[in-house]
């Protein structure tokens, strides 16, 4: 593993890369990154970065974003099969669709979303600033695609706002049960429930916290309390205990696994740094439309 780990560094400084992970990776992974984050802070710093090329551990989509972000660079997704099934429910037919029934909506797209939704949609969001964007946009009338979880939340927080949802979820927030929440405040009476906003909206209103995967973190280092129940895949309770090792983190009753988050290994990071895989191409004409929501969203906030 050390062996690998030297390797994989000097293939970063030969080839002038950056390793973004997601909070949700594997902790070999999350270890070996130069910078960990959730969605919203990993395109922040794939718009601004420096190297010449990203090696993105994550899913498709967030590599699409650092690419639609920084088309100048290469940028590598380490495995093919890190997809995210969301991303994958609504096609552009349908979008189209609910842009011809309301034609006065503006369309707020979750970055979970496919490159061609992208490019049909006024602005992105990610969980951390859906509430803000979604707040801030001169329409009445909003088409929140692709996730219906968070589109509901979004709708309670902007009630002035009417919200037009979609039929896409999470499976792995989406089965978490308020049942599972109800035990584990029998079992921690003490502790303070955080969610994402993936969740079902019967499981937020359970919780105490909503936040994106950094604002989980963020919050839980500066608490107070002592012991948390964190409400969002298990990679994230990962890295809680190695940051904050003086407080307690359980999961849901049953740990949350997002098995495409989990598909990227230390080995798949050095064959993508070595052989150049899998490099993101973007047509052009798509990739300037997709900028424009995406660099939107990045002014709003
Ligand atoms: P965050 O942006 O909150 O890290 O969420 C990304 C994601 O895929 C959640 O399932
Ligand atoms: Fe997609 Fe859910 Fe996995 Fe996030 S946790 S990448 S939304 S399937």
């Amino acid at each position: 593993m050390e062996d690998l780990k030297r390797k994989i560094d000097k293939l970063k400084s030969a080839k002038n890369a950056v390793i973004l992970a997601h909070n949700y990776q594997i902790e070999e992974v999350q270890l070996i990154a130069d910078y960990l984050g959730d969605s919203l802070e990993l395109s922040k710093i794939a718009s601004k970065t420096g190297n010449k090329m990203i090696v993105f551990a994550g899913v498709k989509f967030m590599a699409e974003t650092a690419k639609i972000l920084s088309p100048q660079k290469i940028v590598l997704l380490p495995r093919l099969d890190a997809g995210c099934p969301m991303a994958d429910m609504i096609t552009v037919d349908e979008l189209k669709e609910l842009k011809q029934e309301h034609k006065n909506a503006k369309v707020v797209t979750y970055v979970n979303s496919s490159v061609d939704i992208k490019a049909e949609s006024d602005v992105c969001c990610t969980s951390a600033n859906a509430v803000s964007v979604v707040k801030n946009i001169d329409a009445d009338e909003v088409i929140f695609i692709p996730d219906r979880n968070l589109g509901t939340y979004v709708g309670k927080m902007v009630p002035e706002k009417k919200i037009i949802l979609f039929e896409g979820y999470c499976y792995v927030h989406d089965r978490i049960k308020k049942e599972e929440i109800e035990e584990m405040r029998n079992f921690y009476p003490e502790a303070e429930f955080l969610v994402h906003p993936e969740a079902r909206m019967e499981v937020i209103n359970l919780a105490d916290k909503v936040f994106s995967t950094s604002g989980m973190l963020k919050y839980a280092k500066k608490s107070d309390k002592k012991q948390f129940v964190i409400i969002t895949e298990q990679g994230l309770i990962e890295r809680l205990k190695r940051e904050n090792p003086e407080k307690e983190f359980y999961p849901a009753v049953k740990p949350k696994i997002c098995s495409n988050m989990k598909r990227t290994a230390l080995i798949d990071i050095f064959n993508s740094l070595e052989k150049n895989q899998y490099e993101i191409n973007i047509e052009e004409s798509i990739l300037q439309r997709a900028y424009n929501a995406l660099n939107k969203m990045l002014r709003y906030i």
